[in-house]
């Protein structure tokens, strides 16, 4: 709490309106967004902001059925039982079928954790001429990779848990737009549900946004040196990596994406080979989550996405790369 004496007006009022710390890391969001940004304690938070504070009892919302599960699963369990339907489409599918009916259209590019994209201006065009609200989950890219709001989009949620916080020791997320009657909507969310970031918390982002350039620089470009030697490598089944000339999804990620990402999905024999890889390997941290200073990876198949069993998701870190490979490579080996 504040000392607030007399006339509260102009002042800091009180901790779950407003915070001098979220303000300082909400100006360095905003900055990387080109648009003003809205603190969360969370990435779901912000994405729970982002649905409760625009929809309504009758609304149909388009959501990913490739993408993060837990944003599905927010649908399924709470959006539902207040009146709010939802589809689910393929990222890869995301045009085909077009969007009347819908008031909001999520889209997260690259798909965690198939890493399919789907083309953000092409989308907002179309859902923005069917009376859509487009909404981009930009958790895997940052704004260093892509610029959702730039291509279209009207608000950007993500996880600054993941890369922007950057050392696996804080959750974080924000809402971004260019609407006032968004921003103004969230902050209210925010305010009345109490789903507030911690002082600390924020000034851990705030750290973390200082060195996000250079740490997402050396991550991805570690990242498309290790995906072409992954993709050589005979233990490697499969690899999706949108830097890759033979992804699908390369074409796109070269229109749309300012860098590839430090996301790397390989498949391998099996559930045993790929655990067994993440075990041996002495540079990688088995971990649910991604966008660390230190190499992470997990299989993705024990939280029941629709992948292989052997599907690892590597996220590759700041470690000296030809170390990190080396790594990779023995413990592939
Ligand atoms: C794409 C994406 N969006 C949102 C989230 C949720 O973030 P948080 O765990 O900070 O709530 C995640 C977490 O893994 C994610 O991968």
């Amino acid at each position: 709490m504040y000392n607030l004496p007399g006339d509260p007006a102009g002042f800091a009022q009180y901790g779950r309106f407003n915070n001098p710390t979220w303000d300082a890391v909400e100006e360095i969001l905003g900055h990387l967004e080109a648009a003003p940004a809205v603190a969360f304690p969370s990435g779901m938070a912000a994405i729970s902001a982002t649905f409760f504070s625009l929809l309504k009892g009758g609304d149909r919302v388009l959501l990913p059925s490739d993408g993060y599960y837990t944003t599905r699963v927010l649908a399924e369990r709470f959006l539902k039982p207040l009146g709010v339907s939802f589809d689910l489409r393929a990222t890869t599918a995301y045009l085909d079928g077009g969007f009347d009916g819908y008031r909001l259209v999520f889209v997260e590019t690259p798909a965690n954790p198939g890493l399919d994209l789907c083309d953000i201006a092409a989308v907002a065009a179309a859902a923005h001429a069917a009376g859509a609200t487009v909404v981009a989950d930009n958790t895997t890219m940052t704004a260093y990779g892509q610029r959702p709001l730039d291509l279209g989009a009207d608000i950007v949620v993500a996880a600054d848990t993941k890369a922007p916080g950057g050392h696996s020791d804080v959750l974080f997320g924000h809402v971004a737009s260019r609407d006032d009657a968004v921003i103004a909507a969230a902050r209210d969310w925010r305010k009345l549900s109490g789903a507030i970031p911690g002082p600390f918390e924020a000034w851990l982002v705030h750290r973390g946004l200082e060195t996000l350039e250079v740490r997402f620089d050396r991550m991805c470009s570690s990242a498309e040196t290790i995906a072409r030697r992954l993709r050589e490598h005979p233990k490697i089944e499969a690899i999706r990596f949108p830097g890759l000339e033979d992804d699908p999804s390369h074409a796109l990620a070269l229109a749309q994406m300012d860098r590839f990402g430090f996301l790397i999905g390989v498949t391998l024999a099996s559930q045993e080979a790929a655990e067994g890889f993440i075990d041996r390997c002495a540079l990688i941290q088995p971990a649910t989550s991604f966008g660390g200073v230190h190499t992470s990876a997990e299989r993705r198949a024990r939280w029941g996405d629709a992948v292989a069993p052997g599907f690892v998701r590597l996220s590759v870190g700041c470690e000296p790369v030809e170390e990190l490979w080396s790594a990779i490579e023995q413990a592939l080996g």
